[in-house]
């Protein structure tokens, strides 16, 4: 720094113990206000904000300094530190009750006219926002998020290292993983026609260190999957890694509370281990979903019962091929908050939607009930069973699904969640953390037409389980467990499989035969045949953490610097054109010719037309 002044005090750190005290603070200009002579500054830094005044009769170079700032000149100020006057203090801030009338000013740098306002950022397009990130970034509320991040991962780091885990980096120029999404590949200069692969995740290292006798390992680890993206995705995103040997489900599971408690802490939330567990069973049939929302009630309750003995044909069709009825009851739907014909419509719009094939309701209300047409079909006693099973009372709305299981808890499910976002069920002050474990091993995927692992393939069966790995694959449940958070899946993991039989048979359950085993994970089998303890972990989510402590609604509000929905950085313009020199050295033609900024990934276009 040129400067011949040095910052000796941050902005936010002055108080009114420093008054008559002399500082020097530097920052940015955050706003400037001239009024009648007097010019006020809002000087800020990465700590907060402190007001500079000057008046051309106390000292006329420096408010002639002032008086030519513009918002986000970069200066540095030296000044007694004094009491504002009465009636001018700022009580809601630190220092809003003192203010500099600085001595001495200098401007360290200017400013173009910026393309938005910091502090109209909320108003402002995202992808303009992200363009300009180096100055989104320079927002307190964006500032304040990355300070969390780094709070939440020191003491994540804390309470790891404390309970024995010792951090280790693994490669990101690698083999492809098996984490089910597409894989980032780059292209190797020293090997033509070879690629290496971007980490899905570390799960084959991170098994390998365990085989290696590192007892308990754990990274803040980046992994990149080429997926569509959503509001909770990112193709390159952070992971707590972990691994343990010598285990059981109960020490991962202890880990991740007592880490998880560690974390929240930084927050100002005390969560209170143990959390409770649901089985995926359960929680599909509670909930329609493997990551419930247990903030609120409105639980899917089972109907089928009604179905199975009466004569409405829709309903009883549906029972007899082994399909349910299954309901939710909106509490109050009916009296206090009623829902009106014109939204029960859209309701039903939003489970056509979803795939489902319709929904009948039941209104509950004082003068008496009235339905989608259910009851000319259903007998007095079968809508009076209807009600008592499902709990509804006069003021309930109860809404209907028939279809298959899958189908109809789905459909409840979602429309659970919409409803209690719509009619603000969801207490906000609540943090719900569950364990959802007994996931299935295996799930038919239609795509592929044949069986493939609900997590990974070194998941361990249930041992009760592993004489069906042949006769019925899918009876196997996995000793697997995902941690949920207010309806987010922030981390998953399992007890891993160390033997190589075993691991082989898996294998084959999902149709990878040996030659393929070997080719994809050949060094794993090595090492599982090389003395390989038992093994299991966890990855939890670290930007969904983040996001949701933070109560920020998209993932890219807590990463400093984001892909967009299109997979693209707006500030460096990645991804983007590789030159017909760099594209020669690593042995790529391109053909047809590549275009100036291709949208899709520039690695992946060019290996298909590798020759
Ligand atoms: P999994 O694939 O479940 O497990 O990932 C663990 C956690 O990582 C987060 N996550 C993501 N966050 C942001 N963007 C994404 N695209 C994304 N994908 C996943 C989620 C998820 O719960 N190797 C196993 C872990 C193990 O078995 O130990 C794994 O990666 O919060």
């Amino acid at each position: 720094m040129s400067s011949k002044l040095k910052r000796n005090q941050y902005c936010g750190q002055v108080g009114v113990a420093d008054v008559d005290r002399e500082v020097i603070v530097a920052g940015w200009v955050h706003v400037r206000r001239d009024l009648g002579g007097l010019i006020f500054i809002e000087l800020r830094d990465s700590t907060g904000r402190i007001q500079l005044a000057a008046d051309p009769n106390r000292n006329k170079s420096a408010h002639d300094k002032l008086s030519t700032l513009k918002n986000e000149f970069v200066l540095i100020a030296k000044g007694k530190v004094t009491k504002r006057p009465e009636g001018s203090e700022n009580k809601e801030t630190a220092t809003g009750l003192i203010e500099i009338y600085p001595d001495e000013v200098e401007i360290l740098n200017t400013a173009k006219p910026l393309p938005f306002q910091l502090d109209q950022a909320a108003q402002v397009n995202e992808e303009l926002r992200l363009k300009y990130r180096f100055l989104d970034l320079r927002r307190p509320e964006m500032n304040n998020v990355l300070k969390l991040r780094h709070r939440v991962t020191q003491a994540i780091r804390r309470n790891l290292d404390d309970n024995g885990f010792i951090e280790v980096e693994t490669p990101i120029l690698t083999k492809a993983t098996p984490e089910g999404a597409r894989d980032f590949l780059v292209p190797s200069r020293l090997n033509p026609g070879s690629f290496y692969a971007l980490p899905q995740s570390p799960q084959l290292f991170k098994q390998t260190l365990m085989i290696s006798g590192i007892d308990r390992y754990y990274q803040v680890a980046r992994c990149f999957r080429d997926e569509d993206l959503r509001a909770d995705r990112q193709p390159e995103f952070t992971q707590i890694d972990m691994e343990l040997s010598f285990t059981d489900e109960e020490d991962v599971i202890g880990v991740t509370e007592s880490l998880l408690t560690a974390a929240f802490k930084e927050s100002n939330i005390d969560l209170k281990p143990p959390f409770q567990r649901l089985s995926y069973q359960e929680s599909m049939e509670r909930f329609g979903n493997d990551k419930p929302d247990l903030r609120f009630d409105m639980e899917i309750k089972d109907l089928t019962e009604v179905a199975k003995t009466c004569n409405f044909k829709v309903f009883r069709d549906n029972a007899d091929a082994g399909g349910v009825l299954k309901g939710i009851c909106l509490k109050g739907g009916a009296e206090t908050d009623p829902v009106s014909r014109k939204t029960l419509d859209l309701w039903q719009d939003f489970v056509k939607l979803q795939g489902g094939k319709g929904l009948a309701w039941v209104i509950y209300s004082k003068e008496g009930t009235r339905s989608s047409g259910i009851d000319k079909h259903l007998t007095p006693e079968e809508m009076e069973q209807l009600q008592k099973l499902s709990g509804a009372e006069v003021g309930d709305v109860l809404l209907l699904v028939s279809d298959k299981f899958a189908a109809a808890v789905n459909v409840l499910g979602r429309l659970r969640l919409k409803l209690g976002e719509e009619r603000g069920l969801i207490d906000e002050n609540r943090h719900e953390l569950l364990w959802v474990v007994d996931f299935p091993l295996f799930e038919y995927d239609e795509k592929e037409g044949r069986m493939m692992a609900v997590h990974h393939p070194f998941t361990s069966p249930k041992l009760e389980d592993v004489e069906y790995l042949e006769s019925d694959p899918g009876r196997c449940r996995a000793r697997a467990y995902d941690i949920v958070y207010n309806g987010c899946e922030i981390g998953g993991g399992s007890i891993r499989i160390h033997d190589q039989e075993l691991q082989s048979r898996a294998f084959q359950a999902i149709g990878i035969d040996r030659e393929q085993a070997r080719d994809k994970f050949g060094f794993l089998l090595d090492a599982l045949e090389s003395g390989a303890p038992p093994h299991g972990g966890l990855a939890l989510g670290l930007d969904r953490i983040i996001m949701l402590l933070a109560g920020c609604k998209s993932i890219r509000d807590v990463i400093a610097f984001p892909k967009t929905q299109s997979g693209g950085c707006m500030m460096t313009q990645a991804p983007s054109a590789a030159s017909d020199e760099q594209l020669k050295e690593v042995h790529i033609i391109s053909n047809p010719p590549r275009k100036e900024t291709p949208k899709e990934s520039s690695v992946e276009a060019a290996a298909e037309a590798l020759r």
